[in-house]
């Protein structure tokens, strides 16, 4: 049977699939991923791995691999629907077998869409003449147009009922409104009356993991009180389980979550380069949100304000932190009391300073490294400094660069010209090798993953390469579905992946996940193959890559065509001189 497509979400939400492999095979972490021993073929060492990022396994060993749903059906060797039905028992969810269920799912999709249509209607109003004053206000937070249209901030105008008018328009219940927390209503002489509960204000679309909108906080222009109003709970939203800016913190590469207090300082770090800043929602900091941060990283940066409350929620946010196996950090800033403030007067690399500080990791590496020479023996000097400059060349900030180059040279007691030279050799040598390997890797047919199951040929190995970037990126970062422009799956030289792609794209349109992990209409062997393409090891996400793997398809799909009515024509040719032969004769 059919599964509604969120519960499918919800359940694979739910059974985390580093939970659900955990029981079967005993993990160990290695970076983002997690790593174990095989349990579908016999090994020694550990090629089976799991990404919580992605939800999926893969085995570098025997090339199985996919979501959860997946995993359970090869493991406990169970049909789809009874993997489903395992799993979901597994959390204690009802599956959605009758219509009461299903309606109740349909509900939430609804909700969801309503949130979503809501969010354009402010953005929208944000941008039309109404929202003059608003974008003023914005522009004077120094918040750039391009940051405006990535957070999807937006305007409420000053009147009772304008989101009520434009939804009801539009089909929705004034009662699906209400669910939604965005209308409320007062009683007065018997009489009730609805009205919008945004009103006036700048509106900060909150976004779930899945990109969906769930809820929304809205800010006054002036003094007035209350400064923020919130959506309050509803059927989607549920303010302990998220975290404002997440979704977009969770693609990030800095290696760390840097959490603060407001929405202003989330936007305002992500602006400024920090795209791994969060926000907990106007509460202290909870149980589920711990959770939530232990499965995107390691490191969790603290920037409260500087005020006593926010000293206070910094001390104790540490011990649950800790307590999940994260490493804490604490930054504190001095002349400006919240992250906004700091970098809007000192800019961001005084920040970045400020963020390396408070981890002090380049000292503590460059000691750790120095611990390991003799420096009284020569030959050892010289392979330290070596080894020094390799180190420091991979600091990303120049000043910084700078400062340990002085130390190693102190170290050792050669010149600071001298090891800065060494720096920058072993800098350039670093970036051209990381250029050039980019380079190579975006277009040449060696990049495909040639596939291990025999289901799947790949006959135009230029444009599989450039499928399966295609697939990679978008697993990725959906988003970038909307520069697909009018690609289609059938366009693609390997069928299985123009069909994962044209799934992918279709649920990505309806506001669904996009992830391997809830694909229903694929084989396993299928699915083993997608998992590798989802965990392409050296692959990235660019725009520009991604422009080019779509030249490279739309190119070859194009002379494909070509050739097939090239073989055609030749085909007709040849029987009309046939005909023609016999003709003559
Ligand atoms: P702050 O008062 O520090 O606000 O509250 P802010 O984010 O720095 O905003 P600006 O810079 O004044 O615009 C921190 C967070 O606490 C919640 C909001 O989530 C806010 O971002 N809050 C604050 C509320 O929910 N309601 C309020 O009235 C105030
Ligand atoms: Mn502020």
């Amino acid at each position: 049977m059919a599964f509604p497509p969120s519960f499918i979400d919800d359940l694979v939400a739910r059974n985390p699939i580093e939970d659900v492999v955990g029981q079967y095979v005993q993990l160990k972490r290695s970076g983002a991923n997690y790593f174990g021993l095989c349990p579908f073929h016999g090994e020694k060492t550990a090629s089976f791995s799991v990404a919580p990022n992605k939800q999926i396994y893969y085995c570098f060993g025997c090339h199985k691999g996919g979501g959860v749903i997946n995993f359970i059906m090869e493991i406990e060797n169970l049909s789809y629907p009874d993997a489903v039905r395992f799993l979901a028992k597994r959390v204690g969810m009802e599956v959605p077998e009758d219509e009461q269920y299903q309606s109740r799912y349909k509900a939430q999709e609804r909700l969801w869409k309503l949130c979503r249509e809501a969010a354009r209607f402010f953005h929208e109003t944000l941008m039309s003449d109404q929202g003059k004053q608003a974008r003023q206000y914005l522009t004077q937070r120094g918040l750039s147009k391009s940051t405006v249209t990535r957070f999807g901030l937006g305007f409420a105008p000053d009147q009772w009922t304008a989101l009520t008018d434009e939804m009801i328009r539009r089909g929705y219940t004034r009662q699906e409104l209400m669910d939604a927390g965005l209308v409320v209503s007062r009683e007065k002489n018997g009489k009730t009356s609805y009205y919008d509960k945004f009103r006036n204000r700048v509106m900060f679309p909150i976004i779930d993991l899945r990109g969906n909108v769930i809820a929304f906080g809205g800010r006054v222009m002036d003094d007035s009180k209350p400064k923020y109003l919130n959506s309050p709970e509803t059927g989607i939203f549920n303010k302990r389980k998220n975290l404002f800016a997440l979704n977009i913190a969770k693609k990030s590469k800095q290696g760390r979550i840097i959490l603060c207090e407001g929405y202003m300082d989330t936007i305002t770090l992500h602006q400024y380069g920090f795209d791994c800043a969060v926000a907990s929602l106007g509460t202290a900091l909870t149980e589920e949100q711990v959770n939530l941060l232990s499965k995107y990283t390691e490191q969790v940066v603290l920037t409260y304000d500087s005020d006593a409350a926010g000293q206070d929620a910094t001390r104790r946010a540490i011990p649950m932190l800790e307590k999940a196996g994260i490493q804490v950090k604490i930054l504190r800033m001095e002349g400006a009391k919240d992250p906004d403030e700091y970098l809007k007067k000192f800019g961001a690399d005084r920040f970045a300073v400020l963020l390396q500080g408070s981890e002090n990791q380049a000292e503590y590496r460059l000691q750790t490294l120095q611990r390991q020479y003799d420096l009284t023996s020569d030959e050892q000097k010289v392979e330290f400094l070596q080894k020094a400059a390799q180190l420091i060349a991979t600091f990303p900030n120049a000043v910084e660069r700078e400062v340990y180059a002085g130390r190693a040279a102190q170290a050792v007691g050669i010149g600071l010209e001298a090891m800065k030279m060494e720096v920058s050799r072993a800098y350039k040598k670093r970036t051209n090798r990381a250029e050039r390997r980019r380079e190579q890797q975006l277009l040449s047919p060696a990049a495909a993953i040639q596939p291990k199951v025999r289901s799947i040929r790949y006959d135009n190995v230029r444009s599989a390469a450039a499928e399966e970037g295609i697939l990679y990126q978008v697993l990725r970062e959906p988003a970038l579905f909307d520069q697909a422009g009018d690609l289609t799956g059938s366009q693609f030289s390997v069928p299985v992946l123009g069909r994962a792609f044209d799934e992918l794209r279709d649920r990505h349109e309806r506001g669904l996940q996009v992830s391997l992990a809830v694909l229903e209409d694929f084989t396993p062997d299928e699915l083993t193959h997608l998992s590798a393409v989802a965990q392409k090891q050296d692959a990235l996400v660019s725009e520009a890559a991604f422009s080019d793997y779509l030249s490279v398809i739309r190119e070859q799909s194009q002379k494909t065509q070509q050739n097939l009515s090239q073989d055609a024509l030749m085909d007709l040719q040849a029987r009309l001189k046939r005909k023609k032969g016999y003709g003559g004769q």
